[in-house]
């Protein structure tokens, strides 16, 4: 099943990822520390949802509009006393059908799983504001995360539909790493 295999083949891109997101949140020490950090996600995520709004449709996922997306991050930013006007225009991932976006979107979604973590160790550091993006569903997470993987998983039928998906999946996580790697959003 698709579900599985993706989770375990970008295993290894996921906690390159992770390990970089750390590296940036153990440095906030304040409300801007913490806007600047926001940048890099409002950065790839708004532009990763542009590339994928054309494939997933409401009837491919119906309840997309109720979904975090990354008005949830300008609002942050904007609450936390940042702003957003120099964002500039990053490598993202190949997106040119249903497949690509479904497993794109796979990791911009499976990223709330990581947010109440990220929410925790925030709070440790005294930041508080602002997190409305990391809060993700609530105790609604479980049940919509379960929502977007059977639509995932029914899309694709065969290792070569699984493949398109997957490989979508390891460059939207590597494109993101270079996000971190590369810009400097820090205003
Ligand atoms: C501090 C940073 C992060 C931590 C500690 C973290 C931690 C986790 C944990 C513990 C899970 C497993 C949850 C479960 O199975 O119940 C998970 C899943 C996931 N995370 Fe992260 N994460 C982080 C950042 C990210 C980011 C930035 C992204 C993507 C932009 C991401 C994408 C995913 C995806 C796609 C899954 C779903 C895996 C699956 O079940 O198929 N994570 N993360």
């Amino acid at each position: 099943m698709l579900s599985t295999n993706i989770k375990e083949a970008t295993k290894e891109a996921h906690l390159n990822l992770e390990k970089q997101v750390i590296q940036k949140l153990k440095a906030i020490r304040s409300n801007a520390d913490y806007a600047d950090f926001l940048k890099y996600f409002y950065t790839y995520f708004s532009q990763v949802e542009k590339a994928i709004a054309p494939y997933i449709t409401a009837e491919l996922l119906p309840d997309y509009k109720e979904r975090r997306n990354s008005s949830y991050i300008k609002n942050d930013i904007l609450a936390l006393g940042g702003h957003i006007n120099d964002i500039p225009t990053v490598n993202l991932p190949e997106i040119t059908n249903q497949l690509q976006a479904l497993g794109a979107l796979y990791v911009m979604e499976g990223s709330i799983m990581g947010g109440s973590i990220i929410v925790k160790m925030l709070e440790k550091g005294g930041i508080t504001e602002g997190i409305s993006f990391f809060s993700g569903y609530g105790e609604a997470t479980g049940q919509k995360w379960g929502v977007f993987v059977g639509i995932m998983n029914a899309q694709a039928s065969d290792d070569n539909e699984e493949a398109i998906a997957i490989n979508a999946a390891n460059e939207t996580f590597s494109r993101f790493a270079e996000v971190f790697e590369d810009i400097n959003v820090a205003s």
